[in-house]
């Protein structure tokens, strides 16, 4: 069983970014956004499409697209002030994929999805904006009082597999605190329920992954809203499967602040890009 640390020397940026609670307000997208961001997802997939495993499909940076930008700018703007995206800051020879549409028909692990070193710019918020899950089914997502303040990392406690991942970190061999997660439940007393794991997750990932958290706010899946969240806060979806959805749709945003104090190491990887997005036309139906 290996974890994968893709930079023993990192910056961790708690100092940097004092922890707030995450929101969720409704009405960020009006219904005629809503409608116009279905039907560019649609549209432009064919062309402008990348598939990981067959499970998860992404269009990249939809800031690129100059109709979205038109959208989100403003409004994004109107609750951040000046912001900054990946694609506008990085270096990187291979970069990492950042801001997206996603559309799963997988359940991932619970994680974190920072950026972490860039200098001059510290990863500020998370933005999510649900737009449509199949059938229009009930679905949400988790957020755990728990918080890692390095780079994106997945939490996999006991998996037994050699997944690798190109900027993401992969927890595996030990409890959580051990890497340095803040607020880990060590008695088990308070941490995630057999009930809620059952309820929520099933059996799609291993229940050991959720050793030593606890569920500090779920967020309906309701398309048109915004959720906010610190990217220390590990967080994950909940199993559509289980309420009879087979996928959802969503655009996640990573938010960035200059702050010229933040000069973390620089370290991409230490290993080389090993992965993972391959363009692909085939979309499964947006039908519901
Ligand atoms: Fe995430």
């Amino acid at each position: 069983m290996q974890d994968l640390i893709h930079n023993p020397n990192e910056t961790f940026y708690k100092e940097y970014l004092p922890a707030s609670e995450p929101i969720q307000n409704p009405g960020f997208l009006n219904s005629s956004e809503l409608s116009f961001f279905l039907s560019f997802f649609k549209k432009k997939f064919p062309n402008h499409g990348f598939g990981l495993a067959n499970k998860l499909f992404f269009i990249l940076c939809p800031f690129d697209f100059p109709e979205l930008k038109e959208i989100l700018a403003p409004k994004l703007s109107s609750i951040f002030g000046e912001f900054y995206i990946y694609s506008d800051i990085n270096l990187d020879p291979v970069p990492q994929s950042s801001d997206f549409f996603i559309y799963q028909t997988k359940i991932f692990m619970p994680h974190t999805d920072s950026i972490t070193h860039i200098p001059g710019y510290l990863h500020y918020k998370d933005v999510i904006l649900p737009l449509a899950v199949d059938k229009d089914k009930h679905t949400s997502t988790y957020v755990c009082d728990q918080r890692y303040y390095g780079r994106a990392s997945h939490l996999m406690h006991g998996k037994k597999c050699n997944k690798t991942t190109k900027y993401s970190n992969i927890f595996r061999k030990h409890t959580y605190d051990y890497y340095g997660v803040e607020g880990v439940q060590k008695n088990h007393k308070n941490q995630v329920s057999t009930d809620w794991l059952n309820t929520n997750i099933g059996n799609v990932i291993p229940h050991s992954f959720f050793r030593g958290l606890s569920i500090k706010r779920m967020f309906k899946w309701i398309p048109g809203s915004i959720i906010i969240q610190d990217p220390s806060l590990i967080h994950g979806p909940t199993n559509y499967k289980l309420h009879g959805a087979n996928w959802k749709l969503g655009i996640s945003i990573r938010i960035f602040k200059k702050n010229i104090k933040w000069q973390p190491n620089t370290i991409f990887s230490r290993y080389k890009p090993s992965c993972n997005l391959l363009k692909t036309k085939i979309l499964p139906s947006l039908d519901k």
